[in-house]
Formats: C-alpha cells, sequence, structure tokens
C-alpha cells in the first residue's frame, strides 16, 4: 500500500487579515507552505501529494514543493470541498492510507507525523492527532455571559494530520456533502458514518497559525525545535 498526503492549501486566511492567503507570509524568509511541505517530505519522502489550491492562487511556486510526485487540484469553498478535490482527482486504492495535513500548520514534527501515519496504518477507522483540553471550558450565552462549566474529561483538541483509508475517507466525505454537512476535519466525517477513529497524543507545540499572533508564536516554536534538535 502506498501513502498519499493531501495539504489543503485554497483558503483566504481572513482572521489573518494578510495582504495574502497566511500560507504565503514568511517564518525564517520561507513561506508557511515551503515549511510545512518540508517537514512532511522529511518524514514522508516516498509518499505522493496532493495540494490544493485556489485557481485565483498568484503566489505558489512550485520550486516549493520538495516531493518528486505531485499534483495540484483546485479547491473547494469549504475545507472540506478542497479535501473532496483531491480524494476524486488521485488514482489511490482503496486501502492506501491517506493523511490531510493543513498547510497552516509547519510546526508538526517527524516523530508525530510519523506516529500518526504508524496508527492511521493500524486502526480501521483512521486516527488523528489531537490534545487533551487542559484549560477549564465554559459555556457562553449569545450576550457573552459564562452560564456553565463544560467538564473536561473526555474533551480534546482536533489537529492535524488526521489519516485515514482512502475508501473510508472518500466515503465519509462524500456522505459529509450528501447530507449537506459543513465539517471542519475529516475525523468529523468519519465519526458521521458512526465510526471511531483513534485519538493519538501529539505536541501542543503543533499550532495552526490563524490570527496575526500565530506568526510570531510559530516563528519562535520552530527556532525552538532546532534549537532541539542541534543540541
Ligand atoms: N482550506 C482549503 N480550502 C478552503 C478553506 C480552507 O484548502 N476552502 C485550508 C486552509 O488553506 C488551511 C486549512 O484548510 O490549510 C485550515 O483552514 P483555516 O485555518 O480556516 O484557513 P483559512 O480558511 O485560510 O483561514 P480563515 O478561516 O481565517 O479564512
Ligand atoms: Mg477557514
Amino acid at each position: 500500500d502506498s501513502l498519499w498526503l493531501i495539504v489543503p492549501a485554497a483558503g483566504q486566511g481572513k482572521r489573518m487579515g494578510a495582504d495574502k492567503p497566511k500560507q504565503y507570509l514568511e517564518i525564517a524568509e520561507q513561506s508557511i507552505l515551503t515549511h510545512t511541505l518540508q517537514r512532511l517530505y522529511a518524514a514522508f519522502p516516498q509518499a505522493q501529494l496532493v495540494l490544493c489550491l485556489d485557481n485565483d492562487d498568484q503566489w505558489f511556486n512550485p520550486a516549493w514543493v520538495p516531493f518528486p510526485h505531485w499534483q495540484r487540484v483546485t479547491g473547494g469553498v469549504e475545507r472540506m470541498g478542497s479535501v473532496l478535490n483531491a480524494l476524486q482527482a488521485m488514482p489511490a486504492q482503496a486501502a492506501d492510507v491517506v493523511m490531510v495535513h493543513d498547510v497552516a500548520r509547519p510546526c508538526v514534527t517527524p516523530e508525530d507525523l510519523r506516529a500518526l501515519y504508524q496508527a492511521a496504518s493500524e486502526h480501521p477507522d483512521g486516527a488523528l492527532l489531537a490534545m487533551p483540553v487542559a484549560d477549564t471550558m465554559k459555556r457562553a450565552s449569545v450576550d457573552q455571559l459564562s452560564v456553565a462549566t463544560v467538564p473536561r474529561d473526555g474533551l480534546w483538541h482536533a489537529l492535524t494530520p488526521q489519516g485515514f483509508r482512502y475508501a473510508l475517507l472518500r466515503e465519509a466525505l462524500e456522505y459529509a456533502v450528501d447530507n449537506g454537512c459543513i465539517v471542519t476535519d475529516e475525523a468529523s466525517a468519519v465519526e458521521a458514518l458512526g465510526r471511531t477513529p483513534l485519538l493519538v497524543s501529539g505536541r501542543r507545540d503543533n499550532v495552526k497559525v490563524t490570527h496575526p499572533g500565530d506568526l510570531a508564536l510559530a516563528s519562535a516554536i520552530m527556532a525552538s525545535q532546532v534549537a532541539c534538535v542541534s543540541e
């Protein structure tokens, strides 16, 4: 069986509010997209990559793709549409493992990537990187008053990558589209089929660059990771 990677990179980065989509902002003189692809390539040099890009993208440079085997597909209106376009374009086999990783998570480590691939290969319902919730969780009213405390036992943050057998992921996303569900990650679509992906405890520094302050955060995380490696 082979490994396929899908990197949804067709978002506009509205919350970041920069003059270009956030995947093209730079950390240490390289685009976030470049960092993310390099991390994936370091862990899986044999994988086949499908990159989802907006049709109007003016910033993408194919020289930033380190993989010898890759293709681009058009993004969808929502993230799930982008991922489904990728699944429909790839000549994968039913049993191949497909891992989906946000382009906006450039701090993911090779260890977490390999752990997730291992879990996704072994677990029939797939797997996702995640971390247990550490803060006390509040339920808010519409006028932002704290009306209840949600017990955090059993609550996790969903991260990426998330990995599934090709056939399961495709069935799940097609089911979500047919039923008008908008899911923000692959695991939600798989859960809607009654399946139960495995939560794989991942590093807390696998942040998603979303808001303006996150760029400095991701930059500091990367610098600290390099420092660890060279010790
Ligand atoms: N994405 C995509 N296609 C879309 C929307 C999002 O491929 N139609 C991708 C983004 O590029 C990103 C990932 O999905 O890698 C997670 O989305 P998010 O963090 O929400 O990124 P954006 O949609 O770009 O940001 P925002 O929601 O602030 O506009
Ligand atoms: Mg978005």
